[in-house]
């Protein structure tokens, strides 16, 4: 299958997904207001999500970037998690956003909670945009959720197929995937 012809229906629209962006912004903002925050982005898939969140997040923030690879360029998850771009600063004492695109089997959630649990931060408050639960594969405590979607693969506002249809607007489903 080219990744180029995939057959997309839009899944989560634009509009829906603001609207969960600024849900999720004002309840983190009502929670860490006043209190020394870093959002920690988990490349590459949440960018834009997050880029759309922090900005919903009314208090003083610094960005951290944190880059894991779990699907090598397929559909399903390894179940193995690479860290290809390690956080930049230390989060000891601070409370830190942890912001996540979509939990699927869950392992790469909980692999990024230890990595960051293990350094020492003030407290830990976990994002996702998108959760699948019938796709757990471990148990996966998640604080704030955008989206509980069935377990089909989805692509678009940052998530991929084999690195394409990041830049669409929109959450779209696949099709015709075998
Ligand atoms: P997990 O470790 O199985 O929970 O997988 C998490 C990672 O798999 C996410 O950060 C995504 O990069 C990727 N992923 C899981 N489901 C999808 C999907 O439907 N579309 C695109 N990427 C996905």
């Amino acid at each position: 299958m080219n990744a180029k012809n995939l057959d997309l229906q839009v899944y989560i629209s634009e509009e829906k997904i603001k609207k969960a962006v600024e849900r999720i912004g004002n309840d983190l903002t009502t929670k860490l207001k006043g209190k020394k925050v870093v959002a920690v982005c988990v490349l590459k898939g949440s960018f834009l999500f997050y880029s759309d969140l922090i900005r919903r997040i009314d208090t003083d923030i610094t960005c951290e970037f944190f880059g894991v690879s779990s699907y090598h360029g397929g559909t399903s998850s390894s179940g193995e998690v690479k860290v290809t771009l390690d956080l930049s600063s230390p989060i000891e004492n601070q409370h830190v956003i942890l912001v996540e695109d979509i939990v699927d089997t869950g392992l790469t959630m909980n692999y990024l909670k230890k990595a960051i649990e293990s350094r020492n931060p003030a407290s830990l408050t976990t994002v996702t945009l998108l959760e699948k639960p019938d796709a757990l594969k471990v148990p996966c405590k998640l604080d704030y959720v955008g989206f509980q979607i069935s377990n089909e693969f989805v692509v678009g506002y940052g998530l991929d197929y084999q690195g394409y249809y990041r830049n669409l607007p929109y959450i779209a489903q696949v099709l015709n995937l075998q």
